[in-house]
């Protein structure tokens, strides 16, 4: 581990004692996340991957080609045996840009589809924009590795994520809601943890703690104590729907319209070859008006 790294395994460590006055357990069902506070490491980071996007959305929209080869290389990656260790058959772009509601476009960026892409279409060093692009989500998911082991140490879920190299498996969505985009209704991550990492406008997601009945007034704005234009921003952990077997509930969130451009960066933590349970969560309320 080198001294950056390991600087910042011990900031994310004593992040986590700083929350062990309420155990992370009691914070889900009372809150429904827990904030933690994050040294910026570079101001722009997070504004450079957003350009970075920017940048292939515009090649992959102006080369349909490149598009489709895309395509079938994540549908030739979700055929091999790393699929399972992400459990789930979502990877790469998607372009909901022009279907009604939606308005949204997001690229999940994993580090083996990474691998997969450079050694089985090496073609694609040609293209600097996806190239680009992954090396920028790949310096962030090495970021967060730590931060979801903690987590699972503290829940004393250690072994959901067998880690290979460390780490539980990690997809990083990036996302950019267009001014088309619509608020529907909230829903549950199919994940172990998410964490929000950034956003252009944190306003705008709300969250409930896990209930037995939902209405629109339970979902609110986290509050946040520190703000991206500060030298110290704030992280959300939330608990996705694949720890229902140890009495850990998801947290419902829904991103509300503002009639403009957003960007935001997720890191989800996925379980290693898991069946999702057979159980019924319950129904989240409709927020079209
Ligand atoms: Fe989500």
């Amino acid at each position: 581990m080198n001294s950056w790294l390991f600087k910042r395994f011990v900031f994310l460590l004593f992040a986590f004692q700083c929350l062990r006055a309420t155990p992370l357990v009691e914070q889900f069902k009372r809150a429904g996340y827990v904030e933690i506070c994050e040294e910026t490491h570079g101001p722009t980071q997070f504004d450079s991957l957003y350009a970075c996007f920017d940048e292939l959305i515009e090649f992959l929209q102006s080369n349909p080609v490149w598009a489709q080869k895309l395509y079938i290389a994540k549908e030739r990656f979700i055929r091999s045996k790393d699929r399972k260790y992400y459990s789930t058959d979502v990877f790469g772009f998607y372009d909901e840009s022009e279907r009604v509601e939606r308005g949204q476009i997001s690229f999940y960026y994993s580090t083996h589809f990474h691998e997969f892409i450079c050694s089985h279409y090496p073609e694609f060093s040609q293209v600097p924009e996806l190239i680009s692009f992954f090396e920028a989500c790949l310096g962030i998911q090495k970021t967060y590795g730590n931060l979801f082991n903690t987590a699972a140490a503290e829940l004393r879920l250690e072994s959901i994520f067998s880690p290979i190299d460390g780490h539980p498996p990690i997809l990083v969505k990036v996302i950019k809601y267009y001014p088309s985009y619509i608020a529907t209704t909230p829903h549950y991550d199919g994940t172990a943890f998410s964490l929000f990492l950034d956003s252009t406008d944190n306003q705008l997601l709300l969250l409930s703690p896990y209930k037995s009945s939902f209405t629109v007034d339970d979902f609110y704005s986290p509050p946040r104590e520190f703000t991206r234009e500060h030298d110290q921003s704030s992280v959300l952990l939330i608990p996705g729907a694949h720890l229902t077997e140890f009495s850990i509930y998801p947290t419902p969130h829904i991103v509300l319209q503002s009639g403009k451009i957003r960007y935001a960066t997720i890191a989800f933590a996925m379980r290693p070859n898991y069946t999702p349970q057979k159980i019924k969560l319950t129904p989240l309320p409709s927020f079209k008006r």
